[in-house]
């Protein structure tokens, strides 16, 4: 197959890159900073040269947004919405203009849409989306309208012949340098991987190996379309979570931190509380209702397999 990947140079591109390129397809990443072969130049916002890519390919993989990794001040709030509508919006208009669209366009959405919740897991049928939670920041409501807005943006594009489905994803874990695995192992290994403000709150994951095969999955289904839930089958609260990774690491001691340290920890690493504070129990009902199967269900299996082969890379690094 012919793989058109807007925003395919970030973490999740990477993933889906060297496995769509062992398993022999065609990959082309859209970039704003092309460096190489296989990578087309866009602007994320406006249709231009890079549209022939996506005309007679077969499937079109969307991920380009401004990473969510940040202060939430106002101008990179802006910069999040900004980056993920417009670049979905110019994605729409190249398949509504194709002569011979892709029959499947993955959107990147995220887990972040649903309610923050302790209580029960949200699926697609009966989740909550989030927004209107008591007891919580404000502010955290405009991630959900981000995500939100990115759906709309995918659902109304005029695309009659390509079938859309919006990838309401959690944490994608894979050994690459600098992806959500690599930042929580340093803190692991470093015994600051404790409970953060408790600890009860449920932090969503998926493997790469099983983000990989979902793709591969929806790509092929043409009975499913809409929002699908990405996320290992069983989330758990991230008190429970930290202690599995360290185990996984050998690391016997992991300091709690109160959401006071969690707040000044977020400001020294430039990034938002949210991310570590809310709770996200997200399970894939719309995958195992369709057959779908994990390779990783669990997260001791599932962290034990990344360490070994984070510590495979490290060494071959040294080597
Ligand atoms: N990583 C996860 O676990 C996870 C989980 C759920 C959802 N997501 C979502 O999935 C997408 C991919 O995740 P990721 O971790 O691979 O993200 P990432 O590493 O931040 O990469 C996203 C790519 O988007 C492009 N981009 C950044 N700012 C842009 C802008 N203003 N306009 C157009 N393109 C821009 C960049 O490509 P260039 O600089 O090359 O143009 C970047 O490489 C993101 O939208 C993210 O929110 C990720």
């Amino acid at each position: 197959m012919k793989i058109v990947m807007p925003g395919g140079t970030g973490q999740v591109g990477r993933v889906l890159e060297r496995a769509f390129t062992a398993a022999g397809h065609d990959v082309v990443v859209l970039t704003r900073r092309p460096s190489g072969p296989g990578q087309v130049y866009w602007d994320g916002e406006t249709p231009g040269p890079w549209t022939d890519a996506v005309d007679g390919s077969d499937v079109v993989v969307n991920l380009a947004g401004r990473s969510v990794n940040c202060r939430y001040t106002p101008a990179n709030l802006r910069a999040m919405m900004d980056s993920r509508v417009r670049s979905t919006r110019a994605v729409g208009e190249a398949v509504a203009a194709a002569a011979r669209p892709p029959r499947v366009w993955l959107q990147m959405s995220t887990a972040t849409v649903y309610a923050h919740r302790f209580d029960a897991a949200h699926d697609e049928a009966t989740g909550v989306l989030g927004g209107k939670e008591p007891g919580v920041p404000g502010y955290w409501s405009y991630s959900v309208d981000i995500a939100t807005a990115w759906e709309r943006a995918l659902a109304e594009a005029p695309t009659p012949r390509t079938r859309k489905v919006a990838l309401r994803s959690a944490m994608v874990m894979s050994p690459d340098r600098g992806g959500v695995f690599d930042v929580l192992s340093r803190l692991a290994r470093t015994g600051l991987g404790g409970p953060v403000a408790g600890g009860a709150q449920y932090v969503s994951w998926v493997h790469e190996t099983d983000f990989v095969r979902a793709a591969g999955f929806l790509i092929d289904r043409e009975d499913l379309s809409g929002p699908v839930n990405v996320a290992a089958p069983a989330p758990l609260p991230q008190r429970a979570f930290m202690r599995e990774l360290r185990a996984a690491w050998g690391m016997p001691i992991g300091l709690p931190a109160t959401r006071w340290m969690a707040e000044i920890g977020a400001f020294v690493l430039r990034s938002d509380t949210e991310l570590l504070l809310k709770s996200r129990r997200v399970v894939p009902g719309r995958l195992l209702d369709a057959g779908f199967t994990f390779d990783r269900p669990a997260w001791p299996g599932a962290a034990a397999d990344l360490v070994r082969r984070s510590r495979a890379r490290a060494r071959g690094r040294a080597a």
